[in-house]
């Protein structure tokens, strides 16, 4: 359904940015009213706002009076999103200040707030800002984490712009089921595995699957949404960061390995949607391997890789919960109830592949069974709404908190 939306823009470098965002917006139908600091305006002037919105911009509250619009605009959105928020922004929506017309919306608006900040890495680890968010999000506005890459110099860290597409599929979410009703995760830490290890033959080859990573970032996108602090450990994934995550990329099993024991030790999940590699060349050529002139190919011995999800079960802190997967071409479900035995986890997403069935899909129909013999049939659905289904499922088995 088309929401009105206003799209308030601090003045950051990343401003620029906001264009897209304000074009996903209104392409998908949405009425969007731009709402520029007088800072963004030296970064993206209001010609280019109100050509691509259509509508009037003004970034104080003095411009059309008669209609009250410091009150009004956010009385009437469904949704407001700052992106680029600076730190400035941040610290003014905490402390309830109202000198501009965006910040006088951000008090009046009773719709989901979401806030996509952007600085340099000390700006957002200073103290103060810190506060400031914290502040924010225990009244219920959603501040999405910061990416982690280049920022505005040659410098790198964590304060960039999510991808414009990646806060669009907040917003989305954030529309359609609310920010606060879906805050069922908040506080809790979940690890993700996405993607599908490669173990190297030689410097050009590898051993590998099909593993796009889609579910498993759909799975670290429901959980940001969500309210969960997520840690997405990606094997090879050539996807856009999701919004809000810890990213960790590894290469191999044995990579995957390291990172996710080490950001479950102190996590409240951990859903293992990677496809790690069972096996791996037992040696490493460190030149590509020739073909030989008599035609006879090179054996390769192969070893077997250690077991991440038996590894997690074992090391598993009380109270935490293990979702593993398994794909399956044939007896998907007595064999996804024999490995969830055999693994020692809370519960096994199952589902049967093909070379066109589920990798690389943007659909996935998959069973759940649980330890306790409990049977849940997902029919094809998009693979976030799966994610969903799958998170519902696992916020019942984590202990309340005291
Ligand atoms: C080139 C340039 C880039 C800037 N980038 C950022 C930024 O990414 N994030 C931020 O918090 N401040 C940034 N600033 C500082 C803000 O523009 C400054 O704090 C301003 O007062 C913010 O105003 P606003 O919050 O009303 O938009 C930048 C300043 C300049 C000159």
């Amino acid at each position: 359904m088309p929401a009105e939306i206003v799209l308030g823009v601090g003045g950051g470098i990343a401003a620029y940015k906001a264009c897209e965002l304000l074009r996903l917006f209104t392409e998908s139908g949405h009425r969007v009213r731009v709402v520029p600091t007088a800072s963004a305006l030296r970064f993206v002037g209001a010609p280019t706002w109100a050509a691509l919105s259509g509508r009037p911009v003004a970034d104080d509250v003095w411009s059309d009076v008669h209609e009250v619009p410091h009150v009004r605009l956010g009385q009437h959105a469904d949704l407001v999103v700052v992106a680029p928020a600076t730190a400035d922004l941040l610290a003014k929506a905490a402390h309830g200040l109202a000198d501009d017309l965006l910040t006088n919306t951000l008090l009046t608006a009773r719709c989901p707030v979401l806030l996509a900040p952007a600085m340099h890495t000390e700006m957002w680890e200073h103290p103060a800002t810190v506060a400031n968010v914290a502040t924010l999000r225990s009244r219920g506005v959603r501040v999405i984490e910061p990416a982690v890459g280049r920022l505005t110099g040659r410098d790198t860290g964590k304060g960039r712009l999510p991808d414009p597409a990646e806060i669009f599929a907040v917003a989305r979410r954030a529309l359609a089921r609310g920010v606060e009703a879906e805050a069922d995760l908040a506080g809790r830490h979940v690890v993700v595995t996405a993607g599908g290890t490669r173990e190297p033959l030689d410097p050009v080859r590898f051993l590998g699957n099909r593993s796009s990573g889609k579910q498993g970032y759909a799975f670290a996108r429901a959980a940001v949404a969500r309210g969960a602090r997520v840690t997405l450990v990606a094997a090879n994934v050539a996807l856009p960061d999701p919004a809000g995550v810890d990213l960790v990329r590894v290469g191999t099993t044995e990579e995957l390995r390291d990172a996710t024991l080490a950001a479950a030790a102190g996590a409240d999940a951990v859903v293992m949607a990677a496809a790690p590699a069972d096996f791996r060349p037992a040696s490493y050529a460190s030149g590509k391997i020739k073909k030989s002139d008599d035609g006879v190919a090179p054996a390769i011995e192969l070893v077997t890789n250690p077991d991440i999800a038996v590894e997690l079960g074992r090391r598993r802190r009380p109270g935490q919960v293990l979702v593993i997967f398994a794909a399956e071409t044939d007896d998907a479900e007595a064999n996804g109830r024999a490995k969830l035995a055999r693994k020692g986890a809370d519960m096994i997403v199952v589902n049967e592949v093909g070379v066109d069935k589920v990798f690389g899909a943007d659909t996935n129909a998959a069973t759940v069974i649980s330890a306790d013999g409990a049977v849940h049939r997902l029919p094809e659905q998009p693979k976030e709404a799966l994610a969903d289904a799958v998170w519902d499922l696992v916020r019942q088995r984590l202990p309340s908190r005291s």
